[in-house]
């Protein structure tokens, strides 16, 4: 009787009883089951209660849950180390540590790779790494995303140098493969040191809230660094990456509710960079024209949710938000239009105005680089005062990341639809999905204003002389902002220069939209041969 355990080594004992005989067929189907059954148990029945007891999932558990039912086709399942060192000789378990294979999500294939905690913490190594390389080339070969599950105490510290080089050819194949294939990771469980770099290269990360953690170093070695005393959370956990750092995409409250993250997502995006997300069926959203007539507060100072105007003009009930608790001064998100897959990019005027930071251009800058990549138009909703003014973003280099913003549009070859809903100010105006930077057409609402800056600080600045001479600067300044705002607070200047393709009413924008994602559908754009650009990161 084997004796299932860490310990697989039992198991070759067995195998070796056969080396000089030919066991009968059905003592060989015997081998497989029990090498099966080994395989599967990972680390052991007491590892598994102890990942079930932290409220994790096992590896298998999570690709049955993740996957189509009866999809995943497992490969490298017999996989084992091949180090000695340390006691390693004793404990080689099948599979290694990490689950791989493919199968589907709603019947589209993905292959996926899982991180098994209970096999020396799901810690990788050199066979290890080998089996993630194999499923990662199977996936570029065959244009499929990929979706890693990772849980794991990074480098196996007894493979030394092996495991580092397991990690660095993870990290080359994650850098070939984006904008190949969609890359998606779920951290549902540690995920610390150099091993954060595999994940942060792919294109989104859900973190699990309360089990997962990423950070380059952990709590202990922070406080003997720095002194800093820190908990897991509060480093690395996925409160931290989703509203502090913009680590995370996505987090989710249970590992189910990431799976179901992982679903909707494959919704949005096609399987590889050579294809276009599935059409579907369009629904109407539904309001009316009174309605969206309302939508902007009378006062332009005023603020509001600019989700509730793209929730009106999309297909019903479509948008899907990415990194909601980031730099919430800009939205992102996928949605559909007329069936169609879109990208969305809104600044949200009730988040600090709607206005233009280091965060917000980094979060918008990568979301437009992966529709681009993947074929996903964009359509940017334009209400923005300009870029953060302060010593603080200046000296943390607005001017670099702000440029991240103005490159990714230019440089994006899907279409781009414009439509701007209110403000549009100084070098936002240009950066914010405008004509110069390639927007294929430019909307504008009629309560659209266009100009250098808002009146106050224009009036401010061109009637500085006149107002320090006049006996009533205040009568006068109000005089000034008005015949200002009569002048620019407006979308028709720059309708009569053609910087703006239509004024439409509200009502209109929708299927103004739609004729505009059908009208620009086989957009080709060649642009002059180089090896790549040089987007100042
Ligand atoms: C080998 C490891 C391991 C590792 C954990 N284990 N991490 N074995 N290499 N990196 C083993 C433990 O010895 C233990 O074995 C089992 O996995 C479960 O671990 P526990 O510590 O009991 O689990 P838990 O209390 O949940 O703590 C999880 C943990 C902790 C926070 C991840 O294990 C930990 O701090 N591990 C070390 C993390 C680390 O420093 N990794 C190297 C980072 S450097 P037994 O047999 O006792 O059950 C790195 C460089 C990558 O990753 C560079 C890429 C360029």
């Amino acid at each position: 009787m084997i004796k299932y355990g860490v310990n697989s080594n039992n198991f070759f004992d067995r195998e070796n009883k056969f080396e000089h005989m030919s066991p009968p067929h059905e003592e060989k189907y015997n081998i497989l089951e029990e090498k099966n059954k080994l395989a599967e148990l990972g680390g052991g029945i007491k590892r598994i209660e102890s990942q079930h007891a932290k409220g994790k999932q096992t590896a298998r558990e999570r690709i049955d849950n993740l996957l189509d039912a009866e999809s995943f086709q497992e490969m490298d399942k017999f996989v084992i180390h091949r180090t000695d060192a340390f006691g390693l000789d004793a404990q080689k378990i099948l599979g290694d540590g990490v689950v791989t294979g493919y199968g589907t999500i709603d019947e589209q294939p993905v292959c996926v790779f899982a991180q098994d905690f209970t096999v020396f913490g799901g810690s990788l190594g050199e066979m290890y790494a080998k089996k993630i390389l194999k499923i990662m080339d199977l996936a570029m070969k065959n244009g499929c995303p990929i979706i890693g599950l990772n849980d794991s105490g990074g480098a196996r510290i007894q493979e030394g140098v092996a495991s580092l080089a397991g990690y660095g050819d993870i990290f080359h194949a994650n850098v070939q493969a984006s904008g190949v294939v969609p890359q998606i990771s779920i951290i549902m469980g540690p995920c610390a040191g150099g091993a954060v770099y595999s994940p942060a290269v792919t294109d989104f990360i859900i973190m699990v809230d309360k089990t997962s953690h990423m950070f380059i170093t952990g709590p202990e070695v922070v406080k003997s660094v720095t002194g800093e005393e820190i908990s897991f959370d509060d480093l690395g956990g996925s409160e931290t990456h989703s509203k502090l750092s913009g680590v995370a995409h996505f987090r989710a409250s249970s590992e189910e509710k990431a799976f179901a993250i992982v679903h909707k997502l494959l919704e949005y995006i096609p399987q590889n960079n050579l294809e276009f997300s599935e059409k579907r069926e369009a629904t109407d959203p539904q309001i009316t024209k009174e309605d969206l007539r309302k939508l902007l507060p009378e006062k332009s100072t005023q603020a509001y949710d600019v989700r509730s105007v793209i929730k009106a003009i999309i297909d019903k009930d479509s948008f899907f938000e990415v990194q909601e608790e980031f730099a919430s001064n800009i939205v992102v998100g996928f949605g559909f239009l007329g069936g169609r897959s879109i990208g969305i990019v809104a600044n949200q005027p009730i988040v600090m105005a709607g206005v233009l930071d280091i965060d917000a251009s980094d979060k918008a800058a990568r979301f437009i680089r992966f529709c681009d990549a993947f074929n996903i138009a964009l359509i940017s909703f334009v209400d923005v005062p300009g870029f953060l003014p302060g010593s603080e973003q200046e000296h943390r280099g607005i001017i670099r990341h702000g440029a991240k913003l103005l490159f990714a549009y230019s440089e994006a070859t899907v279409p781009k639809l414009t439509v701007i809903l209110r403000k549009d100010y100084g070098g936002a105006y240009d950066v914010m999905c405008s004509r110069h930077v390639g927007a294929d057409h430019v909307f504008a609402w009629p309560t659209a204003e266009i100009a250098v800056m808002g009146s106050d600080g224009a009036v401010n600045i061109i009637y500085r002389k006149e107002l320090a001479k006049s006996e009533k600067p205040q009568e006068e300044r109000e005089k000034f902002v008005l015949e200002y705002q009569d002048r620019f607070g407006n979308p028709y200047v720059a309708a009569q220069l053609g910087l703006i393709d239509s004024v439409i009413f509200p009502e209109e924008t929708r299927q103004s939209l739609i004729k505009a994602i059908i009208q620009t559908e086989n957009k080709r754009i060649q642009r002059a041969p180089r090896k790549h650009g040089n987007m100042p990161l």
